[in-house]
């Protein structure tokens, strides 16, 4: 089959009270625009065009992955002038058409679309759905014998009619080019100053051309055109993808408060605890546990791994069996290898963290390389930064760091080295050695005595 896809997604969106183009108003961190290009990518559609107009520049450019096709619609005529503009790049064959701002079309509903359309010589074919509680759609309107006689917006619909006419118009239509010749035989709308797409649906009824409309979920034609039904439409899809995972063997202990953005993918018997996000796209291994609060965004963990309470991951890998947090930081670029500890307000940057090394406490790492079994001390700070440039810090395999070290970058710490607490290091520190810096300790006797006259006692109990 010769398939052209063209999709709608010029209007303003009005009603989304926005300045970012209604397209690109995302679900669940994409936008809309591109779920429904994901749902036609599967027909394996001869071309896809993309009708924009509002925001155009920033549509094309944030939707472009180079197998698309761009038309302008420059002033916003309504949808069947929008398809008027895109059918100049058409070639001969079948086109499927559709808005662009109902993301929850599904590739198999499309599919049987199709099928229907093909089997039965059809030359438009169209999806209906019934739903008392979704307003504004498009009537279906049919004659006696049951036959598609148009299409009437919702606001021109009389009481009557409306009560007559139940069946509604979710907006995904197939045509022949036989069909699309009747475009310009559209009317402007009187009342609206637009010309509608669903006109075209009484012409070819008119011209006793052969038509019908398939009945589909109604879930899957809501469209967005305010902010409720924008999180109406993430909260269906959120649904759908947690459903998806938990047949596929994770656990989730609050499937209402997590949220997994559609590409993520997550390993069996993973346990995802509530308030998690997991976005973009993520990876999450086998046997893991997300524990509250956690956001991974772009983040590629291995299986085994913890992470802890309050987390967030930045385009970061974690190896298998490590554990990161609780309120630890991995900022972007950074690799903490297997069995490795990153534990309470550590932040890491950019930096590569050896298998089985540890910082567990109140740390900053930065543009370092560490290697194996390396042990950083509680208040570390890599000092990666002269005001002018970043600069790096080399931390070989099996290095002792004690607590409190400041490592002066760009400067380099030798295999099984030893940092003595509080040091400032500024010089490299060769293989094996030990290197202390810090002032030697001077005790000064009975200090308090000295100071108060009264000779300093032990104090009973605790004064409340
Ligand atoms: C449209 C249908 C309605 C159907 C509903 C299903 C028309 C006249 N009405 O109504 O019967 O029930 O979809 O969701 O078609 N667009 C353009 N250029 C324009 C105007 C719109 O590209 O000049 C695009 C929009 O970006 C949107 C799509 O077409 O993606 C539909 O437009 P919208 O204004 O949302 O139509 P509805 O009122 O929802
Ligand atoms: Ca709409």
């Amino acid at each position: 089959m010769n398939l052209s896809v063209v999709i709608l997604a010029a209007g303003r969106g009005k009603r989304m009270r926005s300045d970012v183009p209604k397209a690109l108003h995302e679900a669940l961190g994409r936008p809309m625009l591109r779920y429904v290009i994901d749902a036609v990518k599967t027909l394996k559609p001869a071309k896809i065009i993309v009708v924009t107009g509002s925001g155009a520049e920033a549509v094309r450019e944030r939707i472009d992955d180079n197998r698309l096709s761009f038309v302008l619609q420059k002033t916003l005529l309504g949808t069947g002038n929008a398809l008027s503009i895109a059918k100049k790049g058409l070639k001969k064959g079948t086109v499927l058409v559709l808005n662009g701002d109902c993301p929850l079309i599904t590739a198999k509903t499309l599919k049987n679309l199709l099928t229907k359309h093909k089997r039965n010589n059809h030359l438009l074919s169209f999806l209906s759905f019934t739903d008392d509680t979704m307003p504004g759609y498009g009537r279906v309107f049919r004659d006696d014998r049951g036959r598609v006689t148009g299409i009437v917006e919702d606001k021109h619909a009389t009481p009557t009619e409306k009560r007559r006419f139940n069946e509604l118009n979710g907006g995904v239509y197939v045509m022949e080019s036989g069909a699309l010749a009747y475009l310009n035989r559209i009317k402007k709308n009187t009342s609206s100053g637009e010309y509608y797409l669903t006109d075209i649906v009484g012409i070819v009824s008119r011209a006793g051309k052969s038509l019908e409309a398939y009945n589909c979920p109604a879930e899957e034609i809501r469209g967005v055109n305010n902010r409720e039904e924008l999180y109406e439409v993430s909260d269906i899809l959120k649904k759908r993808i947690i459903s998806k995972w938990m047949k596929k063997g994770v656990t989730f202990i609050d499937p209402h408060t997590a949220i997994v953005h559609a590409p993520v993918s997550i390993g069996r018997d993973t346990v995802i605890y509530p308030n998690t996000y997991l976005e973009g796209e993520t990876s999450i291994g086998k046997d893991c546990i997300i524990y509250p609060g956690a956001r991974i965004y772009n983040g590629t963990i291995g299986n085994s791994v913890i992470i802890k309470d309050n987390t967030l991951i930045e385009e970061s890998r974690v190896g298998h069996k490590a554990s990161v947090g609780p309120c630890a930081h991995l900022r972007p670029l950074s690799v903490i290898g297997r069995c490795a500890k990153i534990g309470n307000f550590v932040e890491v940057k950019k930096s590569n963290i050896g298998d089985g090394s540890k910082a567990s406490h109140l740390t900053y790492i930065g543009d370092a390389d560490i290697g194996s079994n390396v042990n950083i001390g509680a208040g570390t700070i890599t000092c990666n930064y002269d005001g002018k440039n970043k600069l790096r810090t080399v931390i070989e395999s099996g290095v002792f760091i004690g607590s409190d070290s400041q490592l002066v970058a760009p400067v380099t710490i030798g295999k099984n080295a030893y940092i003595a607490a509080g040091a400032t290091i500024t010089k490299n520190v060769p293989p094996g050695a030990l290197a202390i810096s810090r002032v030697k300790q001077q005790t000064l006797e009975d200090w308090h005595k000295r100071k108060t006259g009264v000779k300093s006692k032990k104090k009973k109990g605790c004064k409340r």
